[in-house]
């Protein structure tokens, strides 16, 4: 089942030069896909080829230049009030930096009941006792529920920011780089919490990634990013193993090579 559909959607910054000379750059250029219900969709793609530009637009942060955006059927493309609030309980995003997108100022409870009271979830009384379990959920101590962000390593900082995506019981959750700054052995830790939240709760991920190695693991359908646009989309296995498009090529011959299998589908192709 299809939980939702970008269809063309195209982003435009105008930019100004130094004489007041408008010029409009495409970041993302027409980029169409589905993603299912229960499947993670990786997007990966060189540096500046419009991945969070997308992500920032399919979760509707980022107003699309043109282009439509579909959820559950219905279109959301220029949804307000009510609309765009039942959007944001279905949708949520987790960022690279946890840091930068926790509010230092707010401890962890308030930054989980923060949504619950958004989307009037959870009655007034028990809305602390939520925080305290979404704490459990993603394996941190609930009796820390009063400290501050800045009081968390990187992987606890990171793993309060899926708890607040998971807050409102979201059927997708974009990670744009959620576990690329962080060491690896911290790293894997997290895309293990990132797989059993899912296996309890059955949403979808849209899975933003620079490691290619990591996509593999997580990943169903892999779609290849590529100046603006999509170049490849298909199921892990086939992009993986039998990439079409050259600029795929380009990239999968850029990571260490691991899997003999792998290796050996692309030798036979060479
Ligand atoms: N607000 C903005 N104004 C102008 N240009 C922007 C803006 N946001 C992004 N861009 C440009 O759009 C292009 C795509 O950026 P985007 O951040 O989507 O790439 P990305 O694939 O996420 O890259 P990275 O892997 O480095 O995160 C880049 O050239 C970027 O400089
Ligand atoms: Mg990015």
């Amino acid at each position: 089942m299809t939980l939702l559909r970008a269809k063309d959607l195209t982003k435009r910054f105008v930019s100004r030069g130094p004489l007041g000379a408008k010029a409009a750059f495409t970041a993302v250029d027409r980029v169409s896909f589905d993603v299912r219900l229960g499947e993670t969709l990786a997007v990966v793609g060189e540096s500046g080829s419009g991945k969070s530009t997308t992500a920032r637009m399919i979760a509707k942060l980022l107003e699309p230049s043109e282009g439509t955006l579909e959820f559950e059927g219905e279109d959301v493309t220029r949804a307000k009030g009510a609309a765009l609030a039942r959007f944001r309980g279905n949708v949520q995003v987790v960022f690279q930096d946890p840091f930068s997108s926790l509010n230092p100022r707010h401890t962890v409870e308030r930054i989980l009941m923060a949504p619950l009271v958004y989307q009037g979830i959870a009655p007034h009384g028990s809305r602390r006792a939520h925080a305290k379990e979404l704490m459990e959920r993603v394996g941190l101590d609930p009796d820390h529920s009063l400290r501050y962000p800045a009081q968390f390593s990187g992987g606890q900082a990171q793993r309060i920011g899926i708890a607040r995506a998971l807050a409102v019981n979201p059927k997708l959750v974009i990670c744009d780089e959620a576990v690329s700054a962080l060491d690896v052995s911290v790293q894997a830790q997290v895309i293990e919490l990132l797989r059993r939240l899912q296996h309890e709760s059955g949403f979808s991920y849209v899975f933003i990634a620079h490691d290619l190695a990591v996509v593999r693991q997580i990943a169903q359908r892999v779609a290849v990013m590529s100046k603006g646009r999509i170049v490849e989309l298909g199921t892990t296995a086939q992009v993986f193993g039998d990439p079409r498009d050259e600029y795929t090529r380009t990239l999968l011959a850029a990571i260490p090579r691991i899997d003999p299998e792998w290796e050996r589908r692309r030798r036979e192709r060479a």
